[in-house]
């Protein structure tokens, strides 16, 4: 999808289809009870053109909710398209970031190949540069489609999206947050992209290469590893996992090192990889077991992250480490009761080899500290139990620090995403202590989500770490007016602006 910034007059936009947004001012009460939905530009041959139909009372402005005008008196683009951005008293920039979406995916199945936003005019909003990365951002969600494999599929993608902001504004400022957010939504496309590759297709070894391509592309120090590193290393219990499978494991590190950055910080970036988890021995039944290709979201948004970081340039080192693996049942696989040493040292007694994801993210984050790391982030498709906690709402977060949660509370306030912290402590931990080694990979059905962190914890240690529990997030089961239905991408944009936050 090309891109491009535009400061012209709404009226003059010559498109196949521009898109304006407008807001829900009916209050339940009062003077404007029965208000008519406010039109977000000030250009009166636009607020001419939809006059009619917004006296009409037909449409409310809700949350996504499109009218589409053909042959718009007075303007030069062919069709006119009003977005709704929902009630007044809720609208964010995120709601925007929505609408930019619901825009392109208005234009896909009509075969609209090319369109303009224009950026809404309202300071209640937030700032305009804020407003404007949230809306090629959404674009580009918008523009997505998992259908790659269909032999008959029609590219309906978006050929070229202009983004309209108003005549007077400060351009400086858009013009860098507009760069801003083409970067991160590619970047959150490419993780969509890495997670929507069946296992078939995607195995650890071509996942590696996929991470080595664009760390070339783009100028990252990168290096991936397979068995004889995992040995040498002593990561027993990574290797625990991978020793069911035929096919390879790949230990991926990826570095970031702005120049002239020599001290500071040292960010530690930690993905699951399981290309497919069949749960092992402990086999999964076979219900949903295909979604189960998406097993290795985590590691793929650490590699959207880092594509961001290599183009955003911010000036603080980055590290990140995907541990890539399939966990499969066979004859050589690791088996329940199995005890396994980490790299760390630590004895891990195995009752269930479908808790896997903690078993290989022990490894990474151990390696991580050991090449340096001063701040752990981790993101892994990691249990079932968060779902049911949480929904398919917020994504679980958990930390260790107060400090370093609050940073990345901070992002997400950027990013848009939704995640809830969720509990840790002794009581906890007792549950995954073991009878005859240092720890067990399982704790019990009940509280799931914070026994696996806990796990997780032994292994980020003194070192301040986030965990991030996206297992119910990462795939969207239905779609919705701004994003098909398949990988979400989601964790990218915020592990970025935590990243950020850490800039000299
Ligand atoms: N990959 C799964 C978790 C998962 C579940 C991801 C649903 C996405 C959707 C993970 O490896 C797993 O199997 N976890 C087990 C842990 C249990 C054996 C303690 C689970 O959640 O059931
Ligand atoms: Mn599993
Ligand atoms: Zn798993």
């Amino acid at each position: 999808m090309k891109t491009t910034l535009s400061f012209a007059k709404l009226a003059e936009i010559a498109t196949e289809l521009l898109a304006v947004s407008a807001i829900d001012t009916q209050t339940e009460k009062g003077a404007n009870a029965k208000a008519a939905p406010t039109l977000l530009t000030a250009d009166p041959a636009i607020a001419a053109a939809v006059a009619t139909v917004l006296a009409s009372g037909e449409y409310k402005a809700g949350a996504n909710e499109t009218l589409l005008l053909h042959a718009p008196a007075g303007l030069t683009a062919k069709r006119l398209l009003i977005v709704g951005l929902g009630k007044q008293a809720k609208v964010t920039v995120h709601s925007v970031r929505n609408a930019a979406g619901t825009a392109v995916r208005f234009a896909k199945p009509r075969g609209i190949r090319e369109l303009a936003f224009a950026l809404p005019e309202n300071d209640s909003i937030g700032a305009l540069h804020a407003i404007a990365r949230a809306a090629v951002e959404g674009a580009f969600v918008g523009d997505f489609d998992p259908d790659t494999y269909r032999s008959d599929r029609k590219d309906q993608s978006v050929q070229s999206f202009t983004l309209v902001a108003p005549e007077g504004a400060e351009r400086v400022s858009v013009e860098s947050s507009f760069a801003e957010g083409v970067a991160i939504g590619e970047s959150q496309n490419f993780t969509r992209s890495l997670v929507n590759e069946p296992g078939n297709k995607l195995t650890p070894t071509i996942m590696g290469q996929r991470a080595a391509e664009m760390a070339k592309e783009l100028g990252l120090a990168c290096e991936v590893h397979s068995t004889e590193k995992l040995h040498e290393l002593k990561m027993g219990a990574f290797w625990g996992v991978s020793q069911g499978s035929e096919e390879p494991p790949a230990l991926i590190v990826l570095r970031y090192e702005p120049e002239g950055i020599v001290d500071g910080p040292i960010l530690g970036l930690v993905g699951k990889g399981i290309t497919f988890d069949t749960g092992g021995i402990s086999i999964k039944p076979g219900d949903n077991m295909e979604k189960m290709k998406y097993d290795m979201a985590g590691g793929a948004a650490m590699l959207g992250a880092m594509r961001a970081i290599a183009l955003l340039k911010p000036k603080v080192r980055v590290i990140a480490i995907v541990c890539a693996s399939e966990n499969m049942p066979d004859g050589k696989a690791y088996k329940p009761g199995d005890v396994l040493t980490a790299m760390s040292g630590k004895t891990i007694d195995i009752i269930n080899t479908d808790a896997e994801g903690r078993l290989v993210l022990a490894e990474g984050l151990c390696y991580a500290r050991k090449l340096g790391a001063t701040h752990l982030i981790d993101a892994a498709t990691l249990t079932g139990a968060i779902g049911v906690a949480l929904g398919k709402i917020n994504a679980g977060v958990f930390s260790n620090d107060d400090e370093t949660f609050e940073k990345f509370k901070a992002a997400l306030s950027i990013s848009g995403e939704k995640f809830w912290r969720m509990p840790l402590g002794d009581e906890y931990a007792d549950l995954i202590k073991s009878d005859i080694a240092d720890i067990k990979n399982t704790g019990g059905r009940y509280g799931g989500a914070s026994t696996a962190a806990e796990f997780l914890k032994v292994f980020a240690e003194d070192t301040p770490w986030i965990h991030l529990d996206i297992a119910g997030l990462a795939w969207i089961d239905e779609s919705k007016p701004y994003v098909a239905s398949g990988p979400s991408g989601i964790a990218v944009r915020s592990i970025l602006e935590w990243v950020r936050s850490y800039q000299a």
